[in-house]
């Protein structure tokens, strides 16, 4: 441990840096108080009891607006977040502002508004009540539950994170010929392979516009802009295509997919057109494959790979896809 502290020199980031180290799933609970009005706040302090009888904590803030709400409410309910609810829990994490504007609710158990969409969703009782410091820990009994396969979100060093399961210790890879060869888990084995399993999905649709992977490249490029010139297309492709890139742009002009202009290159209808057919294509493939990687890990995999973009190429394509930026 690099940092300790005693309570008497206790540094409250460092005390909150060191919680926050403790990795946990993120809710929102909801009540209805007294006058009717629906509340609710994010909260990541949930966690399970004991399951005979079934009981779940969670602590409440003395200062949090619905306090004393909550501390006067029979009924509340929990809703474990999904990943893709992370908007939801800024939402209620802000004072204040009318949390369920625009939800879609139902009504629970003791008239609790309930939320939809999360991962699963405890209706509760609440059985004891315990003064925790600046806190007030609420136990509840659970008198009905739903759940979903939904992936959950994740709350790790005070940002949201994704959960992925593991492969179990031991587990052979899934290509067991590999299994003791560098290539078993070396990057750039796996970056390729997946690249070229992956196109090899979406190349049957370019074949039958007659184009090769390169000209795909450059003719979904043009589409960024309503023009490009040939120095922003070099740019933009510097360390992928480079040379290649010139005769990939004359097979797209000389198929009447783009013209060049003084200016420089842009689409023509049918390169337009000819490019929304395999964009589309491309996204479907794409759709199929995430969905049987799953959607955490599917989340996963692009951002882990968009910062790995961040490492290898530094420069990037932001001329590309930058609005403002002008080049060449
Ligand atoms: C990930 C996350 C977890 C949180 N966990 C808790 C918690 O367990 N208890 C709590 O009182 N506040 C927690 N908060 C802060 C409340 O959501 C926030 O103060 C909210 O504005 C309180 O709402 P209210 O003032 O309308 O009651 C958390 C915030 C975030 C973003």
């Amino acid at each position: 441990m690099s940092n300790r502290s005693t309570p008497e020199s206790f540094d409250p980031m460092e005390f909150r840096k060191a919680l926050g180290s403790f990795a946990t799933g993120v809710t929102i609970i909801t009540t209805r108080a007294a006058d009717g009005t629906p509340l609710g706040l994010t909260a990541n302090s949930f966690n399970s009891v004991s399951l005979d009888p079934p009981l779940v904590l969670w602590s409440l803030a003395n200062n949090a607006g619905s306090f004393d709400a909550f501390r006067s409410a029979e009924h509340w309910a929990v809703h474990v977040l999904g990943s893709d609810q992370e908007d939801l829990s800024g939402r209620f994490a802000r004072r204040g502002e009318d949390k369920f504007s625009g939800l879609d609710t139902e009504e629970g158990l003791g008239g609790v508004p309930l939320l939809r969409g999360c991962a699963a969703r405890f209706e509760c009782r609440t059985a004891s009540q315990y003064q925790g410091g600046d806190h007030l820990i609420f136990i509840g009994e659970v008198l009905r539950f739903a759940r979903d396969e939904a992936a959950p979100l994740v709350f790790h060093g005070g940002k949201y994170a994704h959960a992925t399961r593991r492969d179990p210790p031991g587990q052979k890879p899934r290509s067991a010929h590999l299994a003791g060869s560098f290539g078993e888990d070396f990057l750039g084995y796996l970056l390729g392979r997946s690249h070229f399993r992956f196109f090899a999905q979406i190349r049957p649709f370019l074949e039958k516009e007659g184009l090769d992977d390169m000209e795909f490249y450059v003719l979904s490029t043009l589409t960024l802009r309503p023009l490009l010139t040939e120095g922003q297309i070099a740019e933009g492709m510097a360390g992928v295509l480079d040379e290649r890139r010139l005769r990939a742009v004359d097979g797209l002009v000389e198929r009447g997919f783009a013209r060049r202009t003084p200016e420089g290159f842009e689409l023509t209808d049918s390169g337009r057109e000819a490019a929304i057919r395999l964009i589309s294509a491309a996204k479907a493939v794409e759709s199929q494959v995430l969905e049987r990687l799953g959607t955490a890990d599917a989340a996963i995999l692009k951002t882990t790979l968009n910062r790995l973009l961040g490492v290898v190429d530094e420069r990037g394509a932001d001329v590309l896809w930058a609005k403002d930026t002008q080049v060449g």
